[in-house]
């Protein structure tokens, strides 16, 4: 056993904690040098300790601000994600998306799939780390950001709403395909995605496969420039599988499920690009 850590010693490094105002690394301090004192911690080791915990700290701070101001409805992280459930998901490809490459590069992200395969899970999952790095995030289903828009128009602030949507670095749309939208609707947020174009990354989740979108926006024309733009610098997640929610009821998949016929990928002329895989 080494000898403990003197009492002057550790006052001073509480000390120069607190003045650096790093509370995190504080608050784990007596606990690291418990550590040391009982050999279970040593060298460089120490010192990656001590920063982890104060990086932990910081993160959950962020992302507690971020819960406040960015509509997140859950906190959904990758460690949950049950990837032998969904083996259509290349596991490389979402750990990849996780480095958050695509929002320094203002890229897109579709989830696409039938109910309940993980395509929310995983925009929170891309969020949740996003909001840990420090960066502006917004969450809004398809439904609920176009009355967002709509009562911004009737109150003459379409022009600050759109402004105030482009803005973060991350924007989530879940849920399009399950609710209509009106025309005007659609509009709108045909104008909030012009804007982010090129500007800011956005992830977003359907249920049906691009050649429905003409329905869903109420316009074809509309419904192919928005595809244009959004597939322009995309990662496209198209999940084939059986519902989570209902994994313990396999005698009902078949008739619920229509892991059989997938959305279909899209009918476009620009490729989507592929993530990076890193190693
Ligand atoms: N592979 C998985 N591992 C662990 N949990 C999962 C997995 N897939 C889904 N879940 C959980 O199952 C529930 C439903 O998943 P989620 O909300 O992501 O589905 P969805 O694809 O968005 O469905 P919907 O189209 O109905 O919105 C959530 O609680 C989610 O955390
Ligand atoms: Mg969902």
């Amino acid at each position: 056993m080494r000898a403990a850590t003197s009492r002057s010693l550790r006052e001073r490094i509480q000390s120069q904690l607190a003045d650096l105002k790093m509370p995190g690394a504080l608050e784990a301090l007596d606990e690291i040098l418990s550590r040391i004192d009982g050999g279970q911690l040593a060298g460089a080791a120490t010192i990656d300790a001590l920063l982890q915990a104060q990086i932990t700290l910081r993160n959950n701070r962020r992302l507690q601000a971020a819960m406040r101001s960015s509509r997140l409805p859950a906190i959904k992280t990758l460690d949950e994600f049950d990837f032998t459930f969904q083996p259509s998901i290349k596991r490389e490809q979402i750990e990849s998306l996780h480095q958050l490459g695509f929002i320094e590069r203002k890229e897109n992200v579709i989830f696409l799939g039938p109910p309940g395969v993980g395509k929310t899970h995983l925009a929170l999952s891309l969020a949740v780390a996003t909001a840990q790095s420090g960066r502006r995030i917004y969450y809004g289903s398809l439904g609920d950001l176009v009355t967002s828009l709509e009562e911004a128009q009737t109150a003459g602030r379409l022009v600050h709403r759109l402004k105030t949507l482009t803005h973060p670095s991350l924007l989530i749309v879940d849920e399009i395909g399950y609710l209509p939208i009106s025309r005007n609707g659609a509009m709108l947020f045909f104008q909030l995605m012009s804007r982010r174009y090129e500007h800011a990354a956005t992830i977003l989740t359907s249920n049906k496969g691009f050649e429905d979108w003409g329905a869903i926006f109420g316009d074809d024309v509309m419904a192919g420039a928005l595809i244009d733009r959004l597939l322009h610098h995309c990662h496209i997640v198209n999940i084939r599988g059986n519902s989570y929610r209902i994994r313990d009821h396999r005698d009902i998949w078949p008739s619920l499920t229509s892991s059989d016929e997938p959305p279909s990928p899209p009918k476009r002329r620009t490729k989507p690009r592929k993530e990076a895989v890193t190693t």
